[in-house]
């Protein structure tokens, strides 16, 4: 798949990656805040870090002065994390003025990025408010009474349950993206934050991601249209979600356990080469591919001797800068984790 990106999400991946002067590709030494967003092995990463001109008496006067990022993506999360870097340098932010950069200042900067690649600019603006946290934290700025969602503690204390395994995604993170970014549908979900992009079994299973949109939206209108039975609504969704993300949780408990079991009893049982062909092809074709091609990549497995799966990447994917990451981080870990623990990916 050929993205249609704008001239200026090419220039500006093109000066990153040949290191022009004026471009932010790199790390902070000692930064005053520091932020991640993203996994490798979901195919996007960012770290994002500023330094700032520290106020004598003020951190809130605080200046940032420098902005660099470290960010393992495609040409869109590279062009989005330059674009946050020059927005943030256009003015003489603070670390409170920068969080109100949005990730549609961010696409507006680029000129529009395609559908499915907003989630690049979103990547940005989240890590930017991580950073901002880390700097908060550091100079000890509270940042609730400003209205800050401290989503460095909510990820620690989330211990929402993951809806979208294939992305590691809680429904305490979606449930507050979906709100915050205004998403209707679950391919408004996947284009922002990538849940629902892959192997697609998160998108109506009990608890799952149409469930929360028919929660969220669904309350919400019904909250407008009748006012006098808005609390008896409210409580029946939220009930009516506790029961499903209760029976969701035991039945997830159930297959841990059933999984468990198999697993003890798969362990006991070595794969035929015949087994660990069909069990590589299946996690390949259900898992592997569909994550890639959300970046317009792909890859094939070409042979497998004994535990070494030798694989292709193609489309978007060859030649990329992260093509090694990717087939160790995504592929082998996953091939790891769902066919054999001894499993080495080697390219092809
Ligand atoms: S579980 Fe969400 S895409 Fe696979």
């Amino acid at each position: 798949m050929v993205w249609q990106y704008s001239n200026k999400t090419k220039q500006l991946f093109m000066d990153a990656v040949q290191g022009k002067a004026g471009t932010h590709l790199g790390e902070i030494q000692n930064p005053d805040g520091t932020g991640e967003h993203g996994s490798i092995a979901c195919g996007d990463a960012m770290r994002f870090s500023f330094r700032v001109k520290k106020h004598d008496s003020d951190p809130l006067q605080d200046i940032i002065t420098e902005v660099k990022y470290l960010t393992f993506g495609c040409t869109s999360a590279i062009a989005s994390s330059e674009a946050l870097c020059a927005l943030i340098e256009q003015k003489q932010h603070t670390p409170l003025t920068a969080l109100k950069i949005t990730n549609k200042d961010i696409a507006d900067y680029l000129d529009g990025l395609p559908d499915q690649k907003i989630h690049c600019s979103v990547m940005g603006a989240e890590a930017l408010e991580d950073a901002v946290i880390d700097w908060a934290q550091k100079r000890g700025v509270n940042l609730k009474p400003y209205g800050i969602n401290i989503h460095r503690q909510n990820l620690e204390e989330d211990h929402g349950k993951v809806i979208c395994q294939c992305f590691s995604l809680t429904n305490t993170y979606i449930r507050k993206k979906i709100i915050e970014l205004n998403l209707h549908s679950i391919t408004d979900i996947t284009n922002a934050i990538k849940a629902g992009g892959a192997c697609g079994s998160c998108h109506h299973s009990p608890g799952g991601l149409q469930d929360l949109l028919d929660e969220i939206w669904g309350r919400i209108s019904e909250n407008s249209n009748n006012n006098s039975n808005s609390n008896n609504n409210i409580k029946n969704n939220i009930n009516n979600t506790q029961a499903k993300e209760k029976s969701m949780s035991e039945s997830s408990i159930d297959k841990n356990n059933n999984s468990t079991e198999n697993t003890d009893s798969d362990n006991k049982t070595k794969l035929s080469p015949y087994q660990i062909g069909k069990k590589v092809e299946e996690v390949v074709n259900q898992k592997i591919r569909p994550a890639l091609a959300r970046d317009g990549g792909d890859m094939e497995v070409v042979d497998i001797k004994e535990n070494i799966v030798y694989c292709r990447l193609m489309g978007a994917c060859r030649g990329c800068m992260g093509a090694t990451m990717t087939l160790k981080m995504m592929v082998e870990r996953l091939l790891k984790e769902e066919v054999d623990e001894n499993i080495k990916v080697i390219s092809v």
